[in-house]
């Protein structure tokens, strides 16, 4: 079975999808952060290009450039935010794959923190949910979200699915998928179908949530 065993055409489609961490920074040296590391939405992003979509990436990941795709790099939550929502209008679909940081720092220090005897207490304040946001602006793009989860799956799943407006989520257990080429994932629909999966390469893994998204754009035309 090759990486591309089917592979429906998303030619004509202006495809959005992101990658990879963000990085909040504490001070110039010091940043907070997560285990994701861009693989799967560069396997997305190659994926879709390969099946004839128009492909922007907006990475919080470093991978190297993949060609024939407009790769946008960003650090933070919030340039995430700007980068999406910005191209969001043109968009007929975008796929979320990226970890981004729920919290930031609330303040900066523009020098280096030094440390002292004793504990050290640093405030987080709310990042925007960038998922969360299209689902209130969508018109017809259809969107595509991922959860990672160390326990309560199907729940979580479910109640991410609802809250964002999405018509799948991909969802795996965290454990299966931070740092490796592999991924295990189950597809939850919007209209309640349930697909699992066995444990695939994430290139494999991509070509089946690209094939996915063509039957629901098929499904969402008049
Ligand atoms: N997401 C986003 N912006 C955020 C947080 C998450 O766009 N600030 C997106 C992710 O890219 C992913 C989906 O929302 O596609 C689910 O992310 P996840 O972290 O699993 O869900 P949260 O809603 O942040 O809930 P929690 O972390 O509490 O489980
Ligand atoms: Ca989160």
């Amino acid at each position: 079975v090759s990486d591309f065993f089917t592979q429906k055409s998303l030619e004509g489609k202006k495809i959005i999808v992101t990658a990879g961490p963000t990085k909040e920074a504490l001070d110039p040296i010091r940043f907070f952060s997560n285990h994701s590391s861009g693989k799967m939405g560069y396997a997305i992003a190659e994926a879709a290009r390969r099946a004839g979509a128009e492909v922007t990436l907006v990475t919080g990941a470093a991978l190297a450039d993949l060609s024939g795709v407009t790769t946008v790099r960003v650090t933070t939550a919030r340039e995430m935010y700007d980068e999406v929502v910005n191209r969001y209008p043109e968009a007929d679909a975008v796929i979320k794959a990226a970890a981004v940081a729920d919290y930031r720092p609330e303040h900066v220090s523009m020098r280096k923190i030094k440390k002292s005897d004793g504990a050290m207490t640093v405030t987080m304040v709310r990042n925007p949910d960038i998922l969360k946001e299209l689902g209130v602006r969508k018109k017809d793009q259809v969107l595509i979200g991922f959860a990672a989860e160390t326990d309560h799956l199907d729940e979580n799943a479910r109640k991410k699915l609802e809250t964002k407006h999405l018509d799948l989520l991909v969802a795996n257990h965290a454990s299966d998928s931070f740092g490796e080429d592999t991924n295990k994932v189950t597809f939850f629909f919007a209209d309640g179908k349930e697909q699992t999966f066995e444990k695939m390469p994430k290139r494999q893994v991509a070509v089946r949530i690209c094939d996915a998204l063509a039957d629901l754009f098929e499904m969402s035309e008049p």
